[in-house]
C-alpha cells in the first residue's frame, strides 16, 4: 500500500514538475490550469511520459499510436523511444520532432520548429542528447548523435552537425560557436557580410572574359601570343587555364 501511494506521489510531482516547467519560463502563462488547458507542449510531453512508459514496456504499436496521435493534435511529434528528462518545456510547439535515440537532460527548453534529428547517414544511435539547461531557438535543426553540452544555447534558424561545448552559444548555418562561457569566441561573429559564392563566380567570368577581349585585340592589331607582354603575368588567360593552344581569330 505504502509503495503504491509513493508511486502515485511520484506521478503527482513529476506533473507538478511539467506544470512549474511553462510556468517558470514562459512570462505568458499565467496559472496551473492555464498551462494543463492551453499549453501544446504541456500536453505533449505528458502523453510522450505514457507513450514511453508503454514503449519501455515492448508495447510498441500502442506508444507509437499515442505519438502519432498527439502529434496530429499538437504538431509536437516526440517518438516513444526518445528519453525526456523533467523540466522539458516546449513553447508554441508547431512543427517539433524529437527521434528516436534523442536524449534530453532536466530543465531542456525547445522553441517551435525544432528538430532534433538525424542526418539520414547513422544507424543506431542517431539523434542528438541535449544535456541539462540547454535552449533550442525556433527553427534551429540539430541532426546528428552528437552531445550538446548543458547550459548550451542553440540560436533560432541554427543547423548544428557537430559537438557543442556546455555554456556555448551556437547560431547560423551550419551552427558555429559565437560565445563560450560568456565570452565571444574570437571567431569572426559578421552575420551580415557572408560570401555569396554565385556573385564571385560572376566578377571572376566577368575578369576572364576582359583578359580574353584584351588578347584578342592584341592578336586583331597583329600581336603573337607569344608577344604579349601579358604572357605568364596574372591577366594572361593561358595561365588561368586557357591552355598552351594561342588564341587564334
Ligand atoms: C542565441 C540566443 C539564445 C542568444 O544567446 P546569447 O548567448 O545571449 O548570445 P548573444 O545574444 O550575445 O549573441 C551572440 C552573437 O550571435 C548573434 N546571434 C544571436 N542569435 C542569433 C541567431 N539566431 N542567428 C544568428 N546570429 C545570432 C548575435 O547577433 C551576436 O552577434 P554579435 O556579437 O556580432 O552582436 C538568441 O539570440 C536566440 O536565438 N534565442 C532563441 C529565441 C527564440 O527562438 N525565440 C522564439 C520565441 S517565439
Amino acid at each position: 500500500m505504502e509503495k503504491k501511494k509513493g508511486r502515485h506521489a511520484g506521478y503527482f510531482a513529476r506533473r507538478r514538475k511539467d506544470i512549474q516547467a511553462v510556468l517558470s519560463r514562459d512570462p505568458a502563462a499565467r496559472s496551473g490550469l492555464e498551462v494543463v488547458l492551453c499549453y501544446p507542449g504541456y500536453r505533449a510531453v505528458r502523453s510522450h511520459r505514457l507513450a514511453h512508459w508503454l514503449w519501455r514496456r515492448r508495447w510498441y504499436l500502442p506508444a507509437r499510436w499515442i505519438s502519432q496521435r498527439t502529434a496530429r493534435r499538437t504538431g509536437i511529434e516526440i517518438h516513444p523511444g526518445a528519453q525526456v528528462g523533467e523540466g522539458l518545456f516546449i513553447d508554441h510547439g508547431s512543427g517539433v520532432v524529437i527521434g528516436e535515440t534523442a536524449v534530453l537532460g532536466r530543465n531542456v527548453t525547445l522553441y517551435q520548429g525544432v528538430t532534433l534529428g538525424g542526418t539520414g547517414k547513422e544507424t543506431g544511435k542517431r539523434h542528438p542528447t541535449l544535456e541539462d539547461n540547454v535552449v533550442v531557438g525556433a527553427g534551429a535543426k540539430v541532426l546528428g548523435p552528437f552531445t550538446v553540452g548543458e547550459n548550451a544555447k542553440v540560436g533560432a534558424g541554427a543547423i548544428v552537425l557537430k559537438e557543442v561545448p556546455p555554456n556555448s552559444t551556437v547560431v547560423g548555418n551550419p551552427g558555429r560557436v559565437v560565445r563560450r562561457d560568456g565570452e565571444a569566441a574570437g571567431i569572426d561573429l559578421d552575420q551580415i557580410h557572408l560570401p555569396d559564392p554565385v556573385k564571385e563566380r560572376f566578377d571572376e567570368l566577368g575578369r576572364r572574359i576582359q583578359r580574353l577581349e584584351d588578347c584578342l585585340r592584341r592578336l586583331q592589331a597583329g600581336e603573337k601570343c607569344e608577344d604579349c607582354e601579358q604572357r605568364g603575368a596574372e591577366s594572361c588567360p593561358k595561365k588561368h587555364g586557357g591552355g598552351e593552344t594561342p588564341i587564334t581569330l
